[in-house]
């Protein structure tokens, strides 16, 4: 897909690196503001990334001047379809790349979509907003945490979801 310049595609296997650049360096924005205890460098090692590909989380990606920028996942899990690891580099964000994506991704479901964040990723729960996703209440975010998500119940406690209004 083409738009504002950007390119939308799927990732393939030749692009684990791109991906793993991009989500370690967008990840930094977490360091200091996610709680110290769910912080680790890299945020995201080689083997978790290629262990949430085997469970289904399939990566876009979108291409400027021919390098990948930026990156989003979309797993269908039971009745939902889940949202995982939206990230932009560093230095090419506000420029529109994430909203594309979340807007394409978008169009390649019918079923509800749940997005999961960090509660202290103020900013991020902003970009789901104005894309029209709005918190759910605590209980249920807990309650589709454990059944949608594979996550450590800390991290339970440390997110947020969003749904779509
Ligand atoms: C969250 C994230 C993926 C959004 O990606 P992005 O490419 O920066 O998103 P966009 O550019 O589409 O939108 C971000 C802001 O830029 C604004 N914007 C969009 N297009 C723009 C343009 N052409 N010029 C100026 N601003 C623009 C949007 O209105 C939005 O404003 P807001 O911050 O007030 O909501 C990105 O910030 C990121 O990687 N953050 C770090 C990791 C993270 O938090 N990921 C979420 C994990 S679930």
């Amino acid at each position: 897909m083409q738009d504002k310049g950007f390119m939308i595609r799927q990732c393939n296997d030749e692009d684990l690196g791109a991906i793993y650049n991009i989500i370690n360096d967008a990840a930094m924005v977490y360091k200091g503001i996610i709680p110290a205890d769910r912080w680790k460098e890299p945020y995201m090692s080689t083997d978790e990334l290629k262990h949430e590909i085997a469970d289904g989380v399939v990566f876009w990606g979108i291409e400027d001047d021919g390098e990948l920028t930026g990156v989003m996942g979309i797993q269908n899990v039971q009745d939902v379809t889940l949202i995982r690891h939206a990230y932009v580099r560093t230095g090419k964000r506000n420029r529109g790349i994430g909203s594309e994506l979340l807007t394409f991704l978008r169009t390649l479901t019918a079923s509800p979509i749940l997005i999961g964040t960090w509660a202290d990723a103020v900013w991020a729960i902003r970009f789901y907003e104005k894309h029209g996703f709005r918190p759910v209440s605590h209980e249920e975010k807990t309650r589709l945490l454990k059944k949608y998500w594979s996550i450590p119940d800390r991290q339970v406690e440390t997110s947020v979801v969003l749904a779509e209004a």
